[in-house]
């Protein structure tokens, strides 16, 4: 895929823009706010896309954003998935942490071993590894155990927002809700798990009764972030660990592949008897990034989901729900819309299965709605219009696209 100089320049230019406009340090703490206007705090998941996304401009602030990521973990590992770093616009939840520095109770997705790592590729700054290895070793620890009580290999999620998909269909089920709602219902269902967190005194596994799904994209991309991880603990000479979290992403690659797999997908599941959700979202091409698939099980995935024209090929891709599911909604938050962190990932598990061809257009595609329609929070798969949330920041993620594609 050529790129022209200037075309690259522009994205390049307006994705540093983006991220600089929106940084904040408060008490000494640099982190970057996902939108000002709608998501004034820091995110766990946001901020490894940003560290991603700065490592190619700034591995300094990237590492900045990280350390201030970390530095309100809990005592028994979890990294909470927001930090409320100033008063804000947001609705406020009660999450229950009074405290100084205020946080959720919920993690985000696992790939700050990934962030960490991309940066240490960057720079080669040992010391970093180093200083990051407690938070990321006794993080992933959590995720082994408090969240995989019953020693399944698997990690559950208590919380929709858990998944960084807060509306997600994939969840209408367990949260007991019709595939056509309003946002209004699904946030109140949410809230109402919050509830039930603090009523439960913040003890995961308590959750169990009320929401614990074994999901998709989380337990992927714990499989490849345990990989790095254990690359990490390895340069570190802690070949204990090294071998520890190898061995623990494996576990898990196998556990999804004996509990999830089914029909040539894998689906996210619930309750004791593993029930799954057969709904295809984007999470069907989760398992490319983290390369849990043969050559043979990628291909069929390619060739008779992502290609096709009823399904995720659309016009600008890729939507986040089937275009034939009963519950895709092009407009809907996380409920059909594109969003940048879905082509990120998809486009690395392109990559890493040799898709060049769709892995380009997918990044012509991400490069085209940030063109079109500037850094939005998430895009109609149709027409490309800019939905949700102004001066977004995922659309940065691009530049780290057009940085790990050789011919770009
Ligand atoms: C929304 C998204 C979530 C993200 C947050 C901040 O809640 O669903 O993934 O982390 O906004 O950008």
């Amino acid at each position: 895929m050529e790129l022209s100089v200037a075309r690259k320049k522009k994205i390049t230019d307006a994705s540093f823009h983006v991220l600089l406009n929106n940084r904040r340090v408060t008490d000494g703490h640099q982190y970057t706010q996902p939108s000002p206007s709608t998501y004034p705090y820091q995110w766990l998941w946001d901020s490894c896309f940003h560290a991603i996304a700065l490592s190619h401009f700034s591995p300094e602030d990237a590492k900045k954003e990280l350390r201030s990521a970390v530095s309100q973990q809990f005592e028994n590992g979890m990294l909470p998935h927001m930090i409320y770093w100033e008063p804000g616009t947001l609705v406020d939840i009660q999450w229950g942490r009074e405290g100084k520095k205020r946080t959720s109770t919920i993690t985000q997705p696992p790939l700050i071993a990934e962030a960490v790592w991309r940066i240490f590729e960057k720079d080669g700054d040992a010391a970093f590894l180093a200083e990051m290895y407690p938070a990321l070793s006794s993080f992933y620890e959590y995720l082994l155990t408090a969240r995989d009580p019953r020693g399944n290999h698997l990690a559950g999620i208590i919380n929709p927002d858990e998944s960084g998909e807060d509306n997600s269909p994939r969840f209408d089920d367990v949260l007991g809700l019709p595939p056509v709602q309003t946002l209004q219902e699904n946030f109140k269902s949410r809230l109402k798990l919050v509830e039930e967190l603090r009523n439960g005194h913040f003890d995961a596994p308590f959750m169990k009764q009320y929401f614990w799904v074994k999901d998709v994209p989380f337990n992927a991309i714990l499989v490849e972030n345990l990989v790095v991880l254990g690359r990490i603990a390895g340069h570190l000479s802690k070949h204990e660990d090294a071998l520890k979290f190898t061995e623990a992403s494996r576990r898990v690659a196998d556990a999804m592949r004996e509990r999830m797999f089914d029909g040539d997908l894998f689906w996210p599941t619930y309750s004791e008897s593993y029930f799954k959700v057969k709904l295809k979202t984007w999470a069907i091409f989760a398992p490319l990034y983290a390369g849990i698939l043969s050559e043979d099980e990628a291909a069929k995935l390619v060739e008779e989901h992502l290609l096709n024209p009823s399904e995720f090929l659309s016009n600008f891709m890729l939507p986040t729900v089937a275009m034939n599911e009963r519950t895709f909604d092009p407009q809907g938050f996380w409920r059909g819309p594109v969003w940048f962190a879905s082509n990120w990932f998809v486009y690395r598990g392109l990559l890493r299965y040799d898709y060049q061809n769709i892995a380009d257009r997918l990044l012509e595609n991400s490069m085209e709605l940030l063109e079109k329609s500037g850094f939005r929070e998430y895009y109609h798969p149709d027409t490309g219009a800019g939905l949700g949330a102004h001066d977004f920041t995922w659309g940065a993620l691009v530049v780290d696209m057009i940085g790990r594609n050789s011919r770009g």
